[in-house]
């Protein structure tokens, strides 16, 4: 195992597509972490890339130089987690690992079973929980001010180019609502016993996946919920992201609401800029992407566990797989 007590841990990336791209911002503006080398299997995506960032670039994942490196963010595409993932705990390399930890139960089983065994630390970026709005709420609901909780509500709805880009890899489920997946699991503190999902195609069926699915699940304590999650709205909408969570409790009740980011740019088209995941400020990579970031190099300096495991990330999995099986089977999923 590689061991870390380090002060300024080399951090590989494997996938230079759109947040791989934000992945190596962010670590080349932290004062305690340094981009040790990048990967793409795409010849322009590698080669813009180290156009940019001023280390070696490498289009196989099985060539980077391991012995230079402690820790790894595997950033492409849903279905291709498992295999960098079981290379570089094997390597003995502490992983971030971009949701879904992976698109089948059975990968994501052996992919925590090799970090395990390994004794590498996996940290799935399951991103919403360094998002100061959800942490608030977390923490609301940990004081006991909402009481009981009685119904959750979350929707995730994103743009139909978005679909289109990696739609033929996944579906809106294992893209968007493992999102929300994760912090209905994490504000229950457990995942629900059974739910029953219903999704359709029309826009995407060429892609062979599904446009727009709704979940509806129930937990043990007779908590409901449920997830909508879309992503064929149109280009033209405002904002990519038009997201909502919404929790009824005994003693009170929250509402957020993410459609803009409080700003509004209007032009021949109108258009609500991210100002919180991820931007650079004056150069530097600011936002909540950079927070988890911060947490994962942290984990790696002080030797601590990640905030969110992959048995965590592997709960949502099998909650988004139950879905998925409900949808094929017309029937209420146990889980
Ligand atoms: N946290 C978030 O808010 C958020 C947002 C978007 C995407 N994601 C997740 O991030 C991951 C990547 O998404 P993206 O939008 O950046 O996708 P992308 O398609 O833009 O990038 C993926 C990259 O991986 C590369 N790749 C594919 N196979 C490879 C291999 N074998 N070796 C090396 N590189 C390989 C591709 O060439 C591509 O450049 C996905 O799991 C996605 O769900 C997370």
């Amino acid at each position: 195992m590689n061991r870390t007590s380090l002060s300024k841990p080399k951090i590989g990336i494997v996938g230079m597509g759109v947040m791989g791209w934000q992945y190596a911002e962010i670590i080349t503006s932290l004062p305690n972490g340094e981009l040790g080398w990048v990967c793409d299997i795409n010849e322009n995506r590698l080669q813009r890339a180290i156009s940019y960032f001023p280390v070696d670039g490498f289009k196989d994942f099985r060539e980077v130089p391991l012995e230079e490196t402690e820790g790894v963010i595997i950033a492409t595409p849903d279905d291709y987690h498992r295999e960098p993932v079981l290379f570089f705990a094997q390597g003995g390399k502490h992983i971030l690992v971009e949701k879904p930890l992976a698109t089948s139960v059975r990968e994501g089983e052996e992919m925590v079973r090799a970090c395990k065994e390994a004794g590498v630390k996996l940290m799935v970026g399951h991103i919403l929980r360094f998002d100061p709005r959800y942490f608030l709420i977390k923490a609301r609901i940990e004081k006991g001010e909402i009481g009981e909780l009685i119904h959750l509500y979350a929707r995730r709805n994103n743009l139909l180019s978005n679909a289109k880009r990696v739609g033929g890899r996944t579906s809106p489920i294992f893209f968007l609502a493992i999102h929300d997946i994760d912090i209905l699991c994490w504000l229950k503190k457990s995942p629900p016993k059974w739910l029953f999902a219903t999704a359709n195609s029309k826009l995407l069926s060429h892609l062979d996946t599904y446009d727009s699915a709704f979940l509806l699940l129930e937990w043990e304590d007779g908590t409901i919920g449920c997830i909508e999650t879309s992503w064929v709205l149109p280009d033209y909408s405002p904002s990519g992201l038009d997201c909502e969570l919404e929790v009824v409790g005994s003693e009170g009740a929250v509402h957020l609401r993410i459609d803009n980011q409080s700003l509004q740019i209007y032009k021949e088209r109108s258009e609500f800029p991210d100002t919180t995941y991820h931007l650079l400020l004056y150069d530097k990579a600011f936002g909540i992407l950079r927070a988890e970031v911060e947490h994962f190099v942290d984990c790696l300096i002080t030797d601590r566990e990640p905030l969110i495991s992959g048995e965590e990330g592997l709960l949502s999995v099998k909650v988004a797989e139950a879905a998925h099986k409900s949808i094929e089977n017309k029937t209420r999923v146990e889980i």
